[in-house]
């Protein structure tokens, strides 16, 4: 536990001051039942949709606080991890005064939001296996850090974060760790959130647009302590969740075993990539990936993404992040896209 940690000096102060707007269906919870609803200025017709959803999505966090194991005030769900991470930031941080502190390379919004929220980024690059450098965050570090973000398994290097150097942080920093778990699904390591009892300035994201399959919906989750939570609903906008998002994923929700078999052959078809990748003669060093993509050092990355797209494949080039000169990222795909991306592989060898 860390002793010098207060969430309430952290909370933005116009934040802390605000009044939340409070919507027709926060008045009026019990909308299962029936009544007559000239509350909200909606068209009563029925459409399936012309009613506004549940603002708490109190069912969805249901499934949810069952299957993470989480009490449900523990949870807040997003348009996407991405409206997430934005909420963060305009609850914790002070435009144009305070900081935080990022790690290249890692996932680029946390740098995006950063600016757009007018708030000073501090990148502090990982090391050559792509650790935390422990003494350089501490060495960064001031009054006005708010927030640091660590992404674990970390896009786009693949690799799980040392849980060792992160509890490190978390029993020392001031500000809130947020560690985004968009890809721990995939990963041999349990989530974050069993420490959340442990450390009141821990907050996970988590999506369901990696391993749950569900990009198109949109639907980002946030788990922290219970406090944390009820600041960042303060602030969201009230509908954030559309009825079609939430009604999805609770239909997704309740086939497990379909998600547990997704995941597990996207696992067997990563090895099935890495063992092929070690024959390609232009691919110069495979990096350990616990995620559902592979990063891969090059010859030439530039070249080599614009053959793979000539053949029809799209992949990412990141040689443009600090220490990931000439690499490729590669999604792993099905299994016959998988195959394909090796046959082709193999043909540019030539
Ligand atoms: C590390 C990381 N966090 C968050 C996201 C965004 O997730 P969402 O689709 O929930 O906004 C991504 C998407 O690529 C990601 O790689």
């Amino acid at each position: 536990m860390n002793k010098d940690f207060n969430i309430k000096s952290l909370i933005r102060p116009n934040v802390a001051k605000m009044q939340p707007y409070s919507s027709a269906r926060d008045e009026f919870k019990d909308f299962d039942s029936e009544m007559v609803f000239l509350d909200a200025n909606e068209n009563p017709f029925e459409t399936d949709v012309n009613r506004y959803p549940d603002p708490q999505q109190r069912r969805l966090k249901e499934i949810f606080s069952k299957q993470k194991n989480i009490p449900a005030n523990q949870i807040l769900l997003g348009n996407g991890s991405d409206e997430v991470l934005d909420l963060i930031f305009r609850a914790f941080c002070e435009p144009a005064k305070d900081n935080i502190i990022t790690l290249p390379p890692t996932y680029g919004m946390y740098g995006v939001l950063a600016n757009l929220n007018d708030i000073e980024n501090r990148e502090v690059l990982l090391d050559d296996e792509f650790q935390l450098d422990l003494d350089e965050i501490s060495r960064t570090m001031d009054t006005r850090t708010k927030l640091l973000f660590i992404c674990s398994p970390n896009n786009p290097t693949g690799n799980l974060i040392s849980s060792e150097k992160i509890t490190r942080l978390l029993n020392n920093f001031k500000g809130l760790v947020v560690i985004d778990e968009a890809y721990i699904d995939f990963a041999p390591q349990e989530s974050w959130i069993s420490k959340l009892n442990e450390f009141s300035n821990l907050i996970v994201t988590q999506t369901l647009s990696k391993a749950y399959g569900m990009a198109g919906i949109r639907l980002g989750l946030c788990f922290a302590s219970a406090e944390i939570i009820s600041v960042l609903n303060k602030i969201k906008p009230p509908y954030n969740v559309n009825i079609l998002s939430q009604l999805r994923a609770m239909d997704h929700l309740q086939n497990v075993q379909n998600f547990n078999d997704n995941v597990s052959l996207l696992k067997a078809e990563k090895e099935v990539l890495l063992k092929a990748l070690v024959e390609v003669n232009f691919i110069q060093k495979i990096y350990p990936t616990d995620a559902n993509f592979i990063l891969l050092k090059v010859d030439n990355a530039k070249k080599r993404y614009l053959q793979l797209l000539e053949k029809g494949i799209v992949v990412r080039n990141r040689s443009s992040q600090p220490l990931c000169e000439n690499t490729l990222r590669i999604t792993i795909g099905t299994p016959s896209e998988n195959k394909k991306l090796i046959a082709t592989l193999k043909e540019l060898q030539k």
